[in-house]
């Protein structure tokens, strides 16, 4: 039997955590003890609480209640809670998911006690360390043990970085081994989509016509806090809404939520209320959103998460970004990336929704990384 300490706290996280914990339920519950910590870092019922309720989820053993902050003192007030709780569980490993400030703060606490990193998405690039989830992924992956890539890009990143694709046990920081396992968010995507198709309501409860609206996210702090891009995204979000008689649904971030009034346009920030076709909601469930994705007639973001669920439900998407980490979805022709470019992301729109006979090739695993995640670890940790 061995113990892992799993660290969550954002929202995609909570997400990715439920794959595993279902792998582990399902297949290896007499063989790994998983004991969940949530930072704290999302905190509003529709960023946190309803994920456990909707994806079974167990309920987290501890919550550090950090909550929003600074990044300095949000992730320092975490690793002070993390390394509290390893010392006192003293697990084989700990499993950090992507790359927010949990992500961070679990990798400089486990690894100053010399407990295992596991690092789940690991490997995955934007080249741009002006975003601080550039910086935190770079760190968690150069003190891990064992990599999981989810893409073939991602492990040949890290074999770029100086990782070996070939090592042998014992594994350890100083040694660590590399895989590409495929992603987790696809096992969930594949999972969740039968029951979103049942158990949600939110199409009709929108009005929203199957194939026929935009379902957009806005969240990264360079869109957001930055006036001249968020009113060119907005602009360029209301012309094509106008232009095509097309509704937007627009599920918002807390984040943006806050700063819509003090950064977008006071006359735009009116049109866009005043819109018939504009539909500014609360953040939704991960089941509704799986339903939208699968609904809608093209996505429209600067998540991570959401762009590569665009592909998985075989949407085409504008990347709302100056780059992505999941390139594949550029190489297949399914996504344009545009920035914060209101003339591009019309032309990204006007082209996608053009284009006949596009190809969402399956890149992202067999649905069963989770499980593939746990027998590596039982072998290796
Ligand atoms: C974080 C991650 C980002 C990820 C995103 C997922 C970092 C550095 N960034 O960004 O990589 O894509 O989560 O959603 O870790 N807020 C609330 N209620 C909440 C949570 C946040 O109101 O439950 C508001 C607060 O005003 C807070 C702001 O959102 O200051 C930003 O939250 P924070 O967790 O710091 O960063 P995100 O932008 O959510
Ligand atoms: N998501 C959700 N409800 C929403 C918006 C997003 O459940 O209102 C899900 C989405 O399906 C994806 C994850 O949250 O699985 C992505 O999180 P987010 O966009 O916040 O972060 P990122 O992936 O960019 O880090």
């Amino acid at each position: 039997m061995i113990k892992i300490v799993t660290i969550i706290g954002a929202r995609p996280q909570i997400i990715k955590a439920a794959a595993l914990s279902r792998a582990i339920n399902k297949r290896f519950s007499n063989q790994i003890t998983e004991i969940i910590v949530h930072t704290g870092q999302h905190y509003d019922e529709n960023m946190s609480q309803v994920f456990f309720d909707e994806l079974g989820i167990p309920a987290p053993n501890y919550n550090l209640n950090v909550g929003s902050g600074s990044h300095g003192k949000q992730t320092a007030t975490m690793i002070s809670g993390i390394e509290e709780i390893l010392m006192q569980e003293k697990p084989q490993a700990i499993i950090l998911y992507g790359d927010t400030n949990s992500t961070l703060a679990g990798a400089i606490a486990a690894s100053k006690i010399h407990i295992p990193v596991v690092h789940i998405e690991a490997g995955l690039r934007s080249f741009n360390k002006a975003m601080p989830e550039e910086v935190n992924r770079i760190m968690c992956d150069h003190v891990s043990t064992l990599l999981f890539s989810p893409t073939k890009t991602g492990f040949a990143n890290l074999v770029k970085e100086g990782f070996k694709s070939e090592t042998s046990k014992p594994y350890s920081a100083n040694n660590p081994k590399i895989y590409h396992s495929g992603d987790v968010m696809f096992d969930n995507s594949l999972y969740f989509s039968e029951i979103a198709g049942t158990k949600t309501t939110i199409i009709s409860k929108y009005n929203l016509d199957k194939n026929k609206f935009i379902l957009a996210t806005i969240h990264r702090n360079n869109n957001t806090d930055e006036p001249l891009r968020l009113n060119a995204l907005f602009n360029a979000l209301y012309k094509i809404s106008e232009q095509n008689q097309l509704d937007v649904l627009l599920p918002l971030h807390p984040r943006t939520a806050k700063l819509l009034s003090f950064n977008l346009d006071a006359e735009l920030y009116a049109k866009i209320k005043a819109s018939k076709h504009f539909k500014i909601i609360e953040p939704v469930s991960f089941l509704e959103m799986i339903a939208l994705e699968k609904n809608c007639k093209i996505v429209m973001t600067d998540s991570g998460g959401v762009q590569k669920e665009a592909f998985y439900f075989e949407k085409p998407c504008v990347i709302l970004r100056p780059e992505t980490e999941w390139v594949e979805l550029v190489e297949c022709g399914t996504a344009i990336i545009t920035d914060a470019d209101e003339q591009k992301i019309v032309e990204a729109f006007n082209v996608l929704t053009s284009k006949p006979n596009m190809l969402f090739p399956k890149l992202y695993g067999d649905g069963k990384a989770a499980e593939f995640i746990c027998e590596e670890m039982l072998s290796n940790l």
